[in-house]
Formats: structure tokens, C-alpha cells, sequence
């Protein structure tokens, strides 16, 4: 039996051997159009490339493509697990000519490969063309019999992408699967039975469309082709059902053994629900998307939680579906390695989801069997109650229908319409009453016509979005042109608005007909409307276009790796300085980070140098960084840092990064709730160096540091600062402190000299010209005046004088910057009949100055007037010639 993987495998081999492209799988997250949710056919990443917009360098073209198909437009949800072909995850093969080979050779390609690689009989296949299409019609007669080619006149042979966008007539091939099956030929009245299974639809794309009107030709006629892998398997595994295909034949195994139930009777319709979600949601885990309660995100969510649903009903005991992850692995993971790479992230995440969801499931069943208790088949359920399920029980609204399903129940919509709308008011007013801003209405007004925006940007740096709403001046506007500024709001973009510390992004709004914006920042309002601050600078942007947002990548990825270091750094404060390091505020720009922590000392040179240490292993390290959704208390649990005192909604990110040494316990290096962009991997951190510390608060310390280029840069200056001292101290740059020591010694024992030099100058000792002693009449008296001369030197130097001449007075005056300070000195055999004190008064009021004093042997003051020393000193000669005078 050949296996789903070989099918796949065979297809795209049997298109690259006809000279196609073999294109990878787009993500499940569309690239390129805003109005859509999920990829759901294989022509959807190709959509600009078949309207001319795009042009690739391959003209033909072959892919399998996940598709998704819930939520938005094509939702099959509600019917998986009850009829044979219906997923909401699916690969649709496919081949694809932009330009090249049109209908023939589509029609020509699709048969060989059915029916002489596959070996499919050609009496088991049937072709529909469109009604009009006679060009289609006298191909097929040349493979298949007349009455095997059936005109359709209905829009099931005009296929179009949407209501917009490419499409053209359809031809669709259809297999027998025989007459033990009801049902009759496509066109037929029993056309729905399941007898006649389409398995491939080609299209023969040709023209363009708005708003359902075919507005135009494309350039080039073109080819689409779609193929359900699923669909395909079973034709050639010889079964009829798609379940029974040998990849859901494993997933169902591995759930019957989990559960110990066997897919049999009511139970077959849970096993098929758990092994179809467990597809979608591991896939869209893996793309990207994360379990959420608004858009991309609660999609997944409410695939996660039917699928949880049909576990408890087969009475799992414990979370089932993390547990099934390894099977879907092994199956699909060959042909999808995002799989293989995401498996922890997938286990973590249904674990995490399932674990919390099985919290309120109980009891939200029971309200539930309450709630229908009196309700005979047919009957209708209370919308409130739906709502009470959804707001306290986390019941999606879909789980409900289909857990009243089987029996025979329905939900009353608009009751949970009108139930949910209440509770919106209800969460405006008591926004506005809690003081917020007075544009808080408009905010509110945009976020409930057109949904809170998305963010796309953990995953994406550009990406469409539809222009939702545009606000100049505190109101809205219909558009803006060339030079105006203006703040843009769309339903889904890339660009992070500032919070938790880390900028907005900036970056471009582009469209068609010429329109170029600059946005230099992003905020957020009310907690869910982006508003991207824009200039335009060509075009118009107008409500309702459709753009592309593209965010300044290298900026980002600057800001990026700030984040993820920030993260690093706060760990390794905490392993060298103690677990009281607590963050206290943040930035984190594309040009530097700073981090506020509480530290009641200074960190010392050795501390910032082990905590770089630190840093740069984890860098080099190179480990992944893993975001997980928890609650805040399952987080805190796990050890994760979170911000004391910050509101935490009731689900939070928790970044894990890095590996921790094996002294230090092992384990996750770094584990922080934060819902800011990080690195994918800690190497792309590049470098981390601290560039300051010092204190903003009483207990608290701030350090700022740069990463990648502009830590490198950084480094590079200060070598080169290190340089220029070398060369100017003709020293080289690891000399330089020794040099610098030198110097200061140096420089201090020349200070010295030169203050001896100058003493000895003063009091005549020394090699310098001495002051000798006059004599007043019997008194040595040693008088100088020293301009320049250190105060602080003279009473060293009066005492030398005192002890070179014995006995006598001594009187030196030193003039400083037009001050003067003096000191009078009296030998002690002549204390008793002078007073240095009242000498040195009279020499003190000489220089205008006031005070002064000491012992009677030794007495020093000084005043203003620097250029009265002469003066001062002959006050002493006076007061000594006119003795005696003090006793
Ligand atoms: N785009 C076509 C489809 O989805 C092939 O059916």
C-alpha cells in the first residue's frame, strides 16, 4: 500500500520531473492578504504572481500546501468528526503555471500522473467542465468518454480565490468509488451522496474580479490545480473514508491506546475530532500562532477545546493531547520539519491548554446538563447560559454546539449576541471610569467595529493588513495624503507597540497606486488598538485599502536582541549579587538597554565584569529562546520572574532562554514573563557589554550596557581611546596604567622636591639664596615674603628659621592668587619677652585682615591684601625696634 507520505512525495516528484518548481509549504499565517485567516488552498501564496504584482524566477510551479480551514470564510469545523472528508487541517497538492502551459497541458499532466503513475482505471473517473467551456470539453474527449465529461453551469466550476482576487472556469476530476456507495454523478440529482468523491480541481485561471465582478483579464492565462492529499490517499489506499488513511489510522491508534477506548460507535466521532485538531493545532502551534482570545488565536483555541471536550468524553484522566504529539511527529514530520522543531513548543502548549481548560470543564458540563435538563429533542438552549460557558467556564461558543449536538439541541445565537455585547458595554464604562483618557470612546468605537488589533509580529516583520481606521486630531478621518501625519489602524501587523519596557517599532506603510508612509513609532490604546504614528509621504492612504506594513527589520533586530540580553542580565544580577535583585523599571531601545534593579551599593568593577562574563556565555551558548502561554499563577510556580505588583492578565507569555551552568543547578538559564519580541536563538545577541552604573533611587541601581554591532562599536572607541593614550605616553596600550602609576609617582615626588626647594628658598637654608637675619637691637628677626609659596608650608618653614638662627624672631609672609598668609615664629628663650601672637596681630591688620592667632612661640593669620606683605612685615620690625613692648 503506497503511504500518504509517498503520495505526496510522488506528486511533487512527478511535477519537478515535468521541469516545476518544488515550493516549499507556506506558512499557515497568509503572507500576503489581509482579508484572510488561514492559507486554504494552494493557490493562495501564488496569488501575486498570478496578478503580475509578483514575479518569481520559475514560471511552473508545484507545492503541498497546509491548508486550514476554520474560521474566516471556509469554516468545516462544526462538521469534523462526522462525515467522512471534512478537516480543518489538510495538504492540498498542487501544480501551478504562471504564464506557461494552459489547459491542455494541465488536463494532460493530471491524467498521466492518475492514471499511468497511480495506475488509477480511467473507467473510474469522471470530469466536469464549465458550461461554457468548450476549448476544456473537446480535451477531455480525447481521454474520457462523452458521457464521463459533464457541463456544470453553477459557480462549482468558476473557481475564485474570493471575492476579490484571480479565478477563471474549473475542471474537476471525480473518482467512483463504486455502487456500493449511494450517490449519483456530479450534476445528477443525488450529486451529495458520497459515491462521486472530487479529488481535483483544475482551475484554468484567466481573469480578475472585485467584488464578484469580473473586472479584467490576468496578464498572462494561467494554471491552479488542487489536489486534497487526504482525499487522494484514500483512492489509492483503497478505502473510502479519509480517516482510514494510514496517517489517521496512526493518530487514531495512538489515541485508543491513550484513552483505552476503541473508535468504535459514538466514540468514532471523538477520535476522529482528537486526531483532526491534534493536526491543526499542532501545525498552527508551529506556524506561529499561540492560543488566544481573539483572532488567529481563538481559533486555535476553540479547535484545542473541542478536541479537549472529546477527550474527557473518553474519559481521559489525564491531558491527552500533548501526549499525542510524538505520533503526530512521527507521521508528518518528515515532510514537515517546522513540526520537528516546534514539537516542545506543541507539547507545552496543548499541555498547558488542556490542563487549564480541564479545570472548569466539569463544571461547566454539569451547568450544562442543568441548563437541558427539561429541553426535548429539537429544543433550544438559553443563549445567557451559552455565554455564562464561554465567559466563566471558557466554553468557546462552537464547544457548546457541539457538545448539544448529539443531543439533538441548539443554542439560542442571538441571546449569546446580545449576552456578549452587554458584557463590552460593561468593560467600556468601567474603563472610562477608572480615569483613562477622553479619547477612550473612540478607541472603544474602533475596537468593537473592527476587532482589537493583531499582532503578527513574533513571527512576521511584514505582512497586509487592512486599513481599519485612520485618526488625525483626536478624530477619524476617511484619508490622508502626501505630507500629512496621521495615526493608522489595521486589523493584523507586525509592529510591536511599546510596552513592557520595549520601544515601538518604526518602519514603512506601503500600497498600491504610490502610497508611501513612514511610521516612527507604535503605541497601544485601550490595550488592543495599535496605532502605528505615520507620515505620508507619497499617495493616499485611504480606510479600507489594503497595505503592507514592513517594520525597519535592523532596528528591530537590535531591539530584539536588547530584550533577550535584558533578560540575561537580570539573571546573572541575581546569581552574583543575590536573589534581592528585583527590576524596577526597563528600556529596552534599538540602541542601548537600561535596566533599573533594586541593589542597596554600588556594584564594584569585578561584579559588572563577572556579570559581562556571565552574559556572553549564555550568548555564546547559543541556546533557544522558548515562549510558552501560561497563567500568572503557573508561571510564578515554574519559577518564572515576574514584576511585583504589575496586572497580569489572566494568560501571560513565559520566555525561557539559555542553559543554566551545571553548578548552578542546570536547567533554563532565564525564565521571565514577558510579552516583548525576542532572539530566536541567544547567539544573535552577538555581544553584551556594560557601558554604565550608578544610582537613581535610594536602594536602587541602574545599569546600562549595548549589544551586537553597537557594543562592538563601542569596544572599538574605547580601544582606540586606549591607543591614542599608548602613543601619547609612548607606551604601548598594556604599559599604559603601569605608566600612568609611574607618572604619579613621579609627578608627586617632583611636587615634593619643588615644596623643599621652595622652604629652603624661604628660610635661606638649602642651596637657594638664604634670608638672612637683620638685627633689631639685640633681636635676630628673619623676614621674608614668598610669592607663590603654599600657606600650608610655613609653618615648616618659620620652624626651620627658628632652629638655624637660634634664638630671634622669625615673620614670613606668602602671597597666594593676591592673599596673603603669615606666620610669626619666637624662639622659646625669647617667649616671655615676645608674644608671636601679638606680633603676628600687628602683621594681620597690615594685610587688612582680622583674627588670627596660635601659641605665644608660634601664631599664624593672614589677610586680602597680598600686596601690603612689605607692610606686615615691617609692623614686626616696629613692634621689635620698640621694645620692650609685651610682657
Ligand atoms: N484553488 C483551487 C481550489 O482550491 C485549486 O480548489
Amino acid at each position: 500500500m503506497i503511504s500518504t507520505n509517498d503520495i505526496r512525495r510522488g506528486f511533487l516528484d512527478y511535477f519537478a520531473a515535468q521541469g516545476h518548481q518544488i515550493v516549499p509549504s507556506a506558512p499557515l499565517v497568509p503572507q500576503n492578504d489581509p482579508t484572510l485567516m488561514f492559507v486554504n488552498a494552494g493557490m493562495v501564496p501564488f496569488k501575486n504572481v498570478f496578478t503580475g504584482l509578483e514575479s518569481r524566477p520559475y514560471v511552473t510551479a508545484t507545492s503541498s500546501q497546509k491548508c486550514v480551514r476554520a474560521g474566516g470564510k471556509h469554516n468545516d469545523l462544526d462538521n469534523v468528526g462526522y462525515t467522512a472528508r471534512h478537516h480543518t487541517f489538510f495538504e492540498m497538492l498542487g501544480n501551478f503555471s504562471f504564464g506557461d502551459y494552459f489547459k491542455e497541458r494541465a488536463i494532460v499532466l493530471a491524467w498521466d500522473l492518475l492514471t499511468k503513475q497511480w495506475g488509477i482505471p480511467a473507467e473510474r473517473l469522471t470530469a466536469t467542465v464549465y458550461h461554457s467551456d468548450d476549448e476544456a470539453h473537446a480535451l477531455w474527449t480525447k481521454l474520457l468518454p462523452g458521457h464521463r465529461i459533464i457541463r456544470i453551469p453553477t459557480k462549482d466550476n468558476f473557481w475564485a480565490m474570493g471575492d476579490s482576487g484571480p479565478c477563471g472556469p474549473c475542471s474537476e476530476i471525480f473518482y467512483d468509488h463504486g455502487e456500493h456507495i449511494a450517490g449519483g454523478p456530479p450534476g445528477s440529482p443525488d450529486e451529495d451522496g458520497d459515491r462521486f468523491v472530487e479529488i481535483w480541481n483544475l482551475v484554468f485561471m484567466q481573469y480578475e474580479q472585485e467584488a464578484n465582478e469580473i473586472t479584467g483579464e490576468l496578464p498572462r492565462k494561467s494554471i491552479d490545480t488542487g489536489m486534497g492529499l487526504e482525499r487522494v490517499a484514500a483512492v489509492l489506499q483503497g478505502v473510502h473514508d479519509n480517516y482510514d488513511t494510514d496517517t489517521f489510522r496512526a493518530l487514531i491508534a495512538a489515541s485508543q491506546e491513550l484513552t483505552q477506548t476503541k473508535a468504535e460507535g459514538e466514540r468514532q466521532a471523538s477520535h476522529r475530532v482528537i486526531a483532526d485538531h491534534l493536526r491543526s493545532a499542532g501545525f498552527l502551534v508551529a506556524d506561529g500562532v499561540l492560543p488566544a482570545n481573539e483572532g488567529r488565536g481563538y481559533v486555535l483555541r476553540r479547535i484545542m477545546r473541542r478536541a479537549m471536550r472529546h477527550a474527557h468524553l473518553l474519559g481521559a484522566a489525564e491531558p491527552l493531547m500533548a501526549r499525542l504529539v510524538p505520533s503526530l511527529v512521527a507521521e508528518m514530520g518528515g515532510a514537515y520539519p517546522e513540526l520537528v522543531r516546534a514539537q516542545p513548543l506543541i507539547e507545552a502548549t496543548l499541555h498547558q491548554e488542556e490542563t487549564r481548560f480541564r479545570r472548569t470543564l466539569d463544571r461547566g458540563l454539569k451547568l450544562l446538563d442543568e441548563a437541558t435538563a427539561g429541553l426535548a429533542t429539537g429544543g433550544t438552549m438559553a443563549g445567557e447560559t451559552a455565554f455564562r460557558l464561554y465567559d466563566t467556564f471558557g466554553f468557546p461558543y462552537d464547544l457548546t454546539e457541539d457538545a448539544l449536538r448529539a443531543q439533538g439541541l441548539a443554542v439560542d445565537r442571538a441571546g449569546f449576541d446580545a449576552a456578549m455585547a452587554e458584557q463590552k458595554r460593561a468593560a467600556r464604562a468601567a474603563w472610562k471610569g477608572s480615569g483613562a483618557s477622553a479619547s477612550a470612546d473612540l478607541w472603544f468605537d474602533i475596537a468593537e467595529a473592527n476587532g482589537s488589533t493583531e499582532f503578527t509580529g513574533y513571527a512576521n516583520d511584514t505582512g497586509t493588513a487592512e486599513v481599519a481606521a485612520l485618526v488625525r486630531d483626536g478624530a477619524r478621518v476617511e484619508h490622508a495624503t502626501a505630507g500629512e501625519t496621521v495615526s493608522v489602524i489595521v486589523n493584523q501587523t507586525p509592529f510591536y507597540a511599546e510596552s513592557g519596557g520595549q520601544t515601538g517599532d518604526a518602519g514603512t506603510i506601503s500600497g498600491d497606486s504610490g502610497l508611501q508612509a513612514r511610521v516612527s513609532d507604535t503605541s497601544k490604546q485601550i490595550g488592543r488598538i495599535w496605532v502605528h504614528h505615520a507620515q505620508v509621504q507619497s499617495g493616499t492612504i485611504r480606510v479600507g485599502d489594503t497595505v503592507t506594513l514592513a517594520i525597519d527589520t535592523g532596528r528591530r533586530a537590535a531591539i530584539r536582541a536588547n530584550h533577550s540580553a535584558t533578560h540575561l542580565l537580570h539573571e546573572a544580577l541575581r546569581q552574583r549579587l543575590g536573589s534581592h535583585v528585583a527590576q524596577k523599571g526597563s528600556l529596552v531601545a534599538s540602541d542601548r538597554l537600561r535596566f533599573d534593579f533594586s541593589q542597596p551599593v554600588a556594584l564594584r568593577p569585578a561584579d559588572i565584569a563577572e556579570i559581562e562574563m556571565r552574559v556572553n556565555g549564555q550568548v555564546r551558548g547559543n541556546g533557544p529562546v522558548v515562549t510558552r502561554l501560561m497563567t500568572p499563577d503557573e508561571a510564578i510556580a515554574e519559577g518564572a520572574m515576574a514584576l511585583f505588583g504589575e496586572k497580569y492578565g489572566d494568560e501571560v507569555r513565559v520566555v525561557s532562554m539559555g542553559e543554566d551552568a551545571p553548578e548552578n543547578g542546570g536547567g533554563t538559564y532565564s525564565l521571565e514573563l514577558c510579552g516583548g519580541t525576542h532572539v530566536g536563538a541567544l547567539g544573535e545577541i552577538g555581544l553584551f557589554t556594560v557601558i554604565g552604573e550608578g544610582a537613581v533611587a535610594s536602594g536602587v541601581r541602574r545599569l546600562e550596557a549595548l549589544t551586537g554591532e553597537a557594543a562592538r562599536a563601542w569596544l572599538s572607541h574605547r580601544d582606540a581611546v586606549l591607543r591614542e593614550a599608548a602613543a601619547a605616553l609612548r607606551s604601548t596600550p598594556d604599559e599604559v596604567p603601569a605608566r600612568i602609576a609611574a607618572l604619579l609617582d613621579e609627578r608627586k615626588r617632583l611636587e615634593r622636591d619643588l615644596a623643599d626647594a621652595k622652604r629652603a628658598l624661604a628660610t635661606g637654608g638649602g642651596a637657594g639664596a638664604p634670608a638672612g637675619p637683620e638685627t633689631i637691637g639685640n633681636i635676630a628677626f628673619v623676614a621674608q615674603t614668598l610669592d607663590g609659596f603654599d600657606a600650608k608650608g610655613l609653618r615648616g618653614a618659620v620652624d626651620e628659621a627658628r632652629q638655624r638662627i637660634g634664638s630671634g624672631v622669625v615673620g614670613i609672609v606668602a602671597v597666594n592668587d593676591g592673599r596673603a598668609s603669615v606666620v610669626v615664629g619666637v624662639t622659646p628663650d625669647l617667649v616671655g619677652r615676645w608674644n608671636a601672637v601679638d606680633l603676628l596681630r600687628r602683621a594681620v591688620a597690615a594685610l587688612g585682615g582680622q583674627g588670627g592667632g596660635g601659641r605665644p612661640d608660634l601664631a599664624q593669620g593672614g589677610g586680602p591684601d597680598g600686596d601690603k606683605a612689605t607692610d606686615a612685615l615691617a609692623a614686626i620690625r616696629a613692634a621689635l625696634s620698640a621694645e620692650p613692648a609685651n610682657v
